[in-house]
């Protein structure tokens, strides 16, 4: 018997797990993994894993990622305890081998030997990377227009690469197409229960490096949420398990061109046909699947949703390398220019801990300007 199933955060339905993309069947929303025994653990961590045997995982070392004080942005900002987590030295260069290790794990558990997945690039150069490792067959959807580093990393992994003129959701809709043609596992990043439950890990590692106390405050640039999602979903195991007192507050940035989480956490208006280009691809989601859990999520944890504008994002981008020597992509640098906003509202105190993880490394994306 499995030690798990797949439930709906949204109404509690729940059904046994499966690699289906397709979401809860009462109310159609992306479904989370639930624990029906506990023991089974990512290796070497007590960090409740999906996978129904650990030993055995798609892995190239994912995780354990440096936490380090930034001193000198922290000085600009006034804030004496602001952390990166530098989450772009994973093996792929971005925070998603967390997610793919744990999806791609499952996928060949079940015996899934070509799959489909979507992406602005980070987590397609993840998922093609750990589809190679694994032995299984990937096509990796893309926007034609994504930038070429990341590009040329997707397709250095040996993936059959379709690029899609159009939005990100024209590329969406031609992958949903495809493997519903082909009958093929739709793995995606944005659905997909094991992607969002593989993130977990770098909460249990943030409270760790920090000696076991939780940080006051934690800002992500968010897109689909699968990092917000997970971090929360690891807090909150560890305050029920009485490893952590209380849960920090979780605070969501998005770019000011595509911000569907922020207005609908701050009832304004806003709708997908006011998206625009924004620098922070990995963030431009118009109509994130996830976007009622992540708005719920705030709202339990008395988190802030902010937008910022792309000047902001890009000077942010440049203050990293220059004066702290991170090269951080431009969607992992709005999520510090949100920082900024946020400490200027008042949300984040001086003496507060703060962390920020760096998403992605600069060099997958296009140069500073
Ligand atoms: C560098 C980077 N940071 C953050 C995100 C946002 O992740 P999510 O869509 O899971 O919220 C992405 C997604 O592509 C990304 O590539
Ligand atoms: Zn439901």
């Amino acid at each position: 018997m499995s030690h798990i199933e797949l439930g709906c955060p949204r109404c509690g339905r729940s059904r046994a797990a499966d690699m289906s993309d397709e979401g809860c069947l009462d109310c159609g929303s992306p479904l989370d993994v639930v624990y029906l025994a506990a023991g089974k653990t990512l290796p070497g961590t007590d960090v409740p894993t999906p996978i129904h045997e650990p030993r055995a995982m798609v892995t190239l070392g994912e995780g354990n990622t440096p936490c380090v004080l930034l001193k000198a942005l922290g000085e600009r900002l006034s804030l004496d305890g602001l952390h990166a987590k530098l989450e772009f030295m994973n093996p792929t260069g971005s925070f998603k081998d967390r997610g793919t290790a744990t999806m791609l794990s499952v996928a060949r558990e079940f015996g899934v030997d070509e799959l489909v997945e979507d992406s602005s690039g980070n987590a397609g150069a993840s998922v093609s990377a750990y589809a190679a490792r694994a032995g299984i067959k990937s096509h990796i959807f893309v926007p034609a227009e994504a930038p070429e580093a990341k590009l040329r990393q997707i397709r250095a992994y040996g993936t059959e690469i379709h690029p899609i003129q159009g939005t990100r959701e024209v590329v969406t809709e031609a992958a949903v197409a495809y493997h519903r043609e082909r009958g093929l596992v739709y793995a995606s990043h944005m659905l997909s229960p094991y992607f969002a439950e593989g993130t977990k890990a770098f909460a249990y590692e943030v409270v760790s490096q920090f000696d076991g106390i939780r940080p006051d405050h934690l800002v992500f640039p968010v897109g689909n949420g699968s990092l917000f999602i997970g971090a929360y979903n690891g807090l909150r195991e560890m305050v029920a398990s009485g490893r952590i007192d209380k849960m920090p507050e979780l605070h969501a940035v998005q770019a000011r061109n595509v911000m569907p989480l922020v207005a609908a956490f701050n009832d304004e208006s806003w709708g997908p046909d006011d998206a625009s280009k924004t620098v922070a691809g990995g963030i431009s989601v118009a109509a994130p699947s996830r976007q009622w859990q992540i708005v719920d999520i705030l709202g339990k944890v008395g988190g802030s949703a902010v937008a910022v504008d792309e000047p902001g994002i890009l000077s942010m981008q440049r203050h990293l390398a220059e004066i702290e020597g991170i090269f951080a992509e431009p969607t992992s640098a709005a999520a510090f220019a949100g920082l900024e906003e946020l400490k200027k509202a008042g949300v984040i105190r001086r003496d507060d801990t703060v962390v920020v993880p760096v998403t992605g490394f600069g060099l997958k994306d296009e140069a500073p300007t």
